[in-house]
């Protein structure tokens, strides 16, 4: 078990490993960058209140830039996705070949919602009186134009909001003046751009409700420092402790965490031989299942895992020379504030995001998904649609890896006990100095979001 007074940071010996990996990686992930952003406790309400859940669409949601779809789920011209949060309805269209723009879901006439699901049309047509819009959102038809002397074209135009696109991501911002997404993204298209997000496809997307408020629900990916006591079956395996978590200097939309796999947790009583880590490996992730050969000796257990994975790459014909180790097995993850969160990490081309669900401050909703590569030479795939996952568990995900299906499911059921817990009680919420260090990150860009005028 790691002894506090004399543990090593865990960058120092996050940085270490990479160091003497085979490959050790981009000058990024060869760097650490932490901050002392204080030791302040956090006020439980945040999570709870109905009022800060008010304020948070004014201040919050109607300010950032936010994942709304994939460039995918709207192809085709005249393709429009309905992005929702909270009471704020966005169509998001394909308004042309290469062109996508966002309105305000709602009428210039009377304020009727114009359309309640994704869609394709020609035009866009409000159910009530039926006046129309060409799909860049300029009017088309107005029924018994003689009687709206006072209209004009600019005033009823369709309410354009801030469109931006990166990755084969489509994000959307109410604010007018907002800053440029490429700017709001800060370091991590230069960061990510090797995963090649662009040329994916949503092979799995699943939508849950969660009984936590959506702070909480992403702050739980933000960490590792609850994997000994929730996620026991990883720790022969990959190492919580000496995960390195990075915040960087004028930067308050992103930050990253690091963890390193094929090396044991720091929490384990005893440590497991390398023989020992490749076996649990095995038997939790090679499928159909296999004993684990035998590692040569003098050789760690990260590093057959490692040049097992460049293998399998090069058998399926991908080029991972450019690759680093680091990026090849360890869990690096990125968020984006405020309700996005990435991984880098060849194997695992995940995406989360988080949305208060409607106006209830004790839920969430969670949607998770699962991009892949588009096959070399063939067309896009269709994306996969959300799935309503309603009671249905993690564990019956058919796309994620066996071994990480029930990871999920232990975090749902401690949020919900987090969210019971935080109307329970009155103390004020702890966030440790280093490990918990992207919460505190994501509340201090909050709060600066809320002090807006
Ligand atoms: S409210 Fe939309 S046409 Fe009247
Ligand atoms: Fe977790």
């Amino acid at each position: 078990m790691i002894d506090a007074a004399n543990a090593r940071n865990p960058w120092d010996f996050y940085q270490d490993l990479i160091a003497s990996d085979a490959h050790p990686g981009p000058l990024d992930i060869r760097q650490a960058s932490t901050l002392d952003l204080g030791l302040a406790a956090i006020d439980r309400t945040l999570y709870t209140s109905p009022n800060v859940h008010l304020l948070e669409v004014v201040k919050v949601w109607q300010r950032v830039w936010q994942f709304a779809c994939r460039e995918e789920e709207i192809a085709e011209t005249g393709d429009i996705h309905v992005y929702e949060i909270s009471d704020l309805s966005i169509l998001v269209v394909r308004s042309a070949d290469n062109e996508i723009k966002a309105f305000y879901n709602s009428c210039t006439h009377r304020g009727t919602k114009l359309c309640s699901d994704n869609t394709h049309l020609k035009q866009i047509r409000c159910p009530f009186h039926g006046f129309s819009w060409k799909l860049d959102g300029s009017l088309d038809h107005v029924p018994a134009r003689w009687d709206f002397p006072q209209l004009t074209e600019q005033s009823h135009h369709l309410q354009e909001i801030k469109v931006g696109r990166w990755g084969g991501f489509v994000f959307i911002n109410p604010d007018p003046d907002a800053i440029p997404l490429e700017e709001y993204l800060e370091d991590l298209p230069a960061h990510m751009d090797a995963c090649g997000f662009e040329d994916m496809y949503i092979a799995g997307y699943y939508r849950k409700v969660l009984t936590s408020n959506w702070k909480a629900s992403i702050e739980t990916f933000l960490e590792a420092f609850h994997v000994t006591e929730t996620h026991p079956q990883t720790v022969s395996f990959a190492d919580d402790v000496h995960t390195q978590y990075d915040v960087f200097p004028e930067r308050r939309h992103t930050s990253r965490f690091l963890q390193p796999v094929g090396v044991p947790s720091a929490a384990l009583e005893t440590a497991p031989t390398q023989q020992q880590i490749v076996d649990r490996m095995f038997e939790l992730t090679v499928r159909p299942p296999m004993p684990a050969p035998p590692i040569p000796e003098e050789m760690s257990a990260r590093a057959f895992m490692v040049a097992g994975l460049r293998g399998q790459m090069a058998a399926q014909g991908q080029d991972a020379s450019a690759m680093s180790d680091a990026e090849l097995i360890d869990a690096i993850q990125y968020s984006l504030f405020p309700n996005m969160v990435l991984f880098r990490s060849i194997g695992f081309p995940v995406v989360y995001r988080f949305r208060p669900d409607r106006n209830d401050p004790d839920s969430s909703l969670f949607d998770m998904l699962i991009l892949k590569s588009i096959p070399a030479g063939q067309p896009r795939p269709y994306p996969a649609e959300p799935v309503e996952m309603g009671d249905m568990r993690y564990a019956d995900v058919p796309e994620l890896a066996e071994w990480l299906r029930d990871i999920y499911d232990q975090d749902v059921a401690n949020l919900g006990l987090q969210q019971q817990g935080l109307k329970a009680g009155r103390t004020p919420i702890t966030f440790s100095h280093y490990q918990e260090i992207r919460l505190r990150h994501f509340h201090q860009t909050l709060h600066s979001y809320l002090e807006q005028p």
